[in-house]
């Protein structure tokens, strides 16, 4: 159904493929043995003119929509999950500036990335403070025409291959979330660490590392909007924008994988025959293609929910978010079944995308977390409902009211 996408978003899809299926396919297993990060396609990607379109034009991008990332970060994903998102995690760093710089900052910080010259990254998370984002403990003490931060950050994406890093610190503890401020941090700043690289299952071309603070003086210009406690608003609607663009990770790496168990079944021949030509195994790859495209369609409806400014863009970057990494791991898990043997061995594709594709269900919000902004938004729809719906508990039949009067 990717003919019923506007011209212009089946154009980004048609640059994206190529590139993934001419610089990243082949380096693919290479780049998740060796964990070097995908320079090679970073550069592909920069000729392609592809790094930072979703950067207002004024800025140096290309004005591109969520839908646009989306269906670039699908194609990426296709072939390397990694790949897939140290190109999106571009978007989750730029994001704040986007939605909360002053046109100075977005002068200053956008068109670099908006060219692929540099890299930026989001600091949000923390070792205590995860899905509870609120209570993180990294501050920013004013001082003077500097802010002094100190603290330390957790999963930090693109952490060293990044020059630019939007933190969030807290500006007023006291005030617990309205008291946190987003912060442009630049790398080289004194006081600015990059720690420890973590050792991940999946994403393994992708460098996620603690980043640490002290007494790191950031000039108070570099404070997003130029008020504080501005932070959480930011950090959670840059999150909406964001969450689509995992899910759409998520679906490209489920794609991929199909693609793969598809090949392999029509060519493994078993009793005489090609295991595809079982009934079976046709029933399995058209339940998995049926659902790839329910996810696909929920993904770009929620990306074009946000592009358009609809209502309710919270609750559908949740759903598709959950809805595809659930998805994900389910095609990719079948995917290995079908290999065999095969599926449990590195010399085949499909055990990296059932790696890569559980982060998917995890990071920008564990999907816990998504079914609780999904359970929230559905919440207040319901008060909406009861208050403007004329239908009262005594409208209902006798026998259901005396039930509930009993309950
Ligand atoms: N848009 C705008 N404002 C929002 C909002 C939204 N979507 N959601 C909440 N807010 C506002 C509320 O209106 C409220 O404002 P006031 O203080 O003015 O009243 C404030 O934020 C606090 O809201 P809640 O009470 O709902 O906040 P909470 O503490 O209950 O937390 C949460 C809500 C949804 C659980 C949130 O903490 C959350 O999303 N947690 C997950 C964080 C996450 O996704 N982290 C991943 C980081 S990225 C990563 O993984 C690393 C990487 O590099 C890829």
């Amino acid at each position: 159904m990717h003919e019923l996408l506007p011209k212009r978003v089946q154009e980004y899809r048609e640059r994206a493929r190529e590139v993934a299926e001419r610089a990243v396919r082949p380096v693919a297993a290479e780049l998740d043995r060796s964990g070097e990060y995908p320079w090679s396609v970073i550069q592909a990607l920069r000729d392609a003119q592809l790094m930072g379109i979703w950067i207002p034009e004024e800025y140096g991008g290309q004005g591109a929509g969520v839908l646009d990332l989306c269906v670039v970060v699908e194609e990426l994903s296709r072939a390397c999950g990694g790949v897939g998102v140290a190109y999106a995690v571009n978007a989750l760093g730029s994001f704040p500036i986007i939605l909360g710089g002053t046109e100075e900052q977005k002068r200053r910080w956008l068109p670099a990335v908006a060219s692929g010259e540099k890299l930026i990254a989001f600091g949000l998370s923390e070792k205590a403070s995860g899905s509870d984002a609120g209570s993180l403990r990294t501050r920013a003490t004013l001082d003077g025409d500097h802010y002094v931060l100190d603290g330390d950050k957790k999963w930090n994406t693109n952490g060293n291959a990044a020059s630019i890093y939007t933190i969030y610190a807290s500006t007023r503890p006291d005030r617990g979330s309205r008291g946190i401020s987003p912060l442009v941090v630049e790398k080289g700043t004194p006081g600015f660490e990059i720690g420890k690289r973590e050792d991940l299952m999946g994403i393994r071309c992708v460098p996620v590392h603690e980043l640490h603070f002290r007494d790191c003086r950031v000039p108070v210009d570099h404070l997003l909007g130029g008020v504080e406690g501005k932070g959480f608003g930011n950090a959670m609607m840059t999150l909406d924008r964001a969450r689509p663009g995992v899910a759409a990770q998520a679906l490209g790496l489920a794609q991929g994988a199909m693609d793969w168990a598809l090949r392999y079944t029509s060519e493994r021949q078993q009793f005489g025959q090609s295991v595809l030509s079982f009934q079976s195994t046709q029933f399995r790859i058209a339940d998995m293609a049926t659902e790839i495209e329910a996810a696909r369609q929920l993904v770009y409806g929620a990306a074009k929910c946000i592009d358009e400014g609809l209502p309710g863009a919270s609750k559908y970057a949740a759903m598709c978010k959950v809805f595809a990494s659930d998805l994900a791991m389910k095609v990719t898990t079948e995917a290995v079944q079908m290999f065999g043997g095969y599926g449990y061995c590195r010399d085949y594709p499909v055990e990296k995308y059932m790696r890569d594709a559980k982060i998917t269900q995890i990071y920008e919000g564990a999907n816990q977390i998504q079914r609780l902004v999904i359970g929230r938004a559905l919440t207040k729809e319901a008060a909406a409902m009861t208050s403007s719906l004329d239908v009262k508990v005594e409208h209902f039949p006798a026998e259901a009211v005396a039930a509930l009067e009993g309950a």
